[in-house]
């Protein structure tokens, strides 16, 4: 039911004359990057501008954690100066940490485990393109990483049925699934993990991949990528889909890899609409979670 609220209320944010109100004026974000980011540094900090409030960008050469000073009191004097934190990090681990010492909201912009404001934006995409109506099937084929455990999670709650394919050493986290499970007997979605991209992309509404080699696995690029080889998105998998499927990415991509030219800018792609969307999205959530403090 949250879900579905943030999806309605990020519906009427990206309305064109939302743009002009400052609900958030005098409020301030910190955003604690250990690592690089296009869409979810521009997005959080253009979205905090529209709301009529700012943001204040901390990357890892004015943190240099671990060095400096120890995470906890990164948290607690942040917390002195600002009304939320988004946070990359490396082990989720350190997420947690910052949520626990820090007195302000502390919203994840992805972690070794989870990018759950990148899942938020895929279900609201698929929502505003298909509907609320019909029953979904998402097919997310790669590597059991970061971004498909949270559109696992996510799915499992709004009952949208995920059929995961990776490489038997590339699994999603055990209880990670084991979570998404409990939540799918609830919603009544039907999840199911196998190594046979086939499988996964029969009959899907939604194709979904990401990169091989996520930020921080610089080391094991080469055994990932030879392990991943058969695991492409690519046309041949594309025709196994429903006739209007749609294609998806969450960015960056590497194209030739994990995913060819031809699906990316294809006209089943609506990889920019998931990029858009994460403004919006995280619109809503900072509405929610800044409005109405202090
Ligand atoms: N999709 C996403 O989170 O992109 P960035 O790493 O550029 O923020
Ligand atoms: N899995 C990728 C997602 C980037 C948005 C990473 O963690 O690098």
């Amino acid at each position: 039911k949250e879900m579905e609220a943030l999806f309605d209320l990020a519906a009427l944010l990206k309305k064109p004359r939302m743009k002009v109100q400052a609900p958030l004026a005098g409020k301030t974000l910190a955003m604690l990057f250990y690592k690089p980011s296009v869409r979810t540094r521009v997005s959080f900090e253009v979205g905090m501008a529209q709301l009529g409030g700012r943001a204040v960008y901390l990357g890892p050469e004015d943190v240099q954690k671990g060095q400096r000073e120890s995470q906890k009191d990164t948290a607690r004097v942040l917390s002195r100066y600002v009304d939320g934190i988004v946070a990359r990090t490396f082990a989720h681990k350190e997420m947690v940490e910052l949520a626990q010492y820090a007195k302000v909201p502390v919203i994840s912009g992805l972690s070794d485990v989870h990018h759950p404001c990148q899942a938020l934006a895929d279900l609201f995409t698929l929502r505003e393109h298909f509907g609320k109506k019909r029953s979904l099937k998402v097919a997310y084929i790669g590597d059991g990483n970061n971004v498909c455990h949270s559109l696992m999670q996510g799915c499992a709650m709004l009952g949208i049925n995920i059929s995961v394919a990776t490489p038997a050493k590339l699994k999603p986290q055990p209880e990670i699934l084991a979570e998404a499970l409990k939540l799918a007997k609830r919603s009544g979605a039907k999840i199911t993990v196998t190594t046979q991209p086939k499988e996964a992309a029969k009959n899907a509404d939604a194709l979904y991949t990401d990169v091989w080699v996520s930020m921080g696995q610089e080391k094991r690029q080469k055994q990932k990528i030879k392990t991943l080889k058969n695991f492409q998105l690519n046309e041949a998998l594309a025709k196994l889909a429903r006739k209007d499927h749609v294609v998806m990415h969450c960015l960056p991509a590497h194209r030739g890899q994990e995913i060819t030219d031809g699906l990316l800018d294809g006209k089943h792609s609506i990889v920019y609409q998931q990029a858009e969307n994460r403004l919006h999205l995280q619109k809503a959530v900072l509405l929610w979670l800044l409005k109405g403090k202090k």
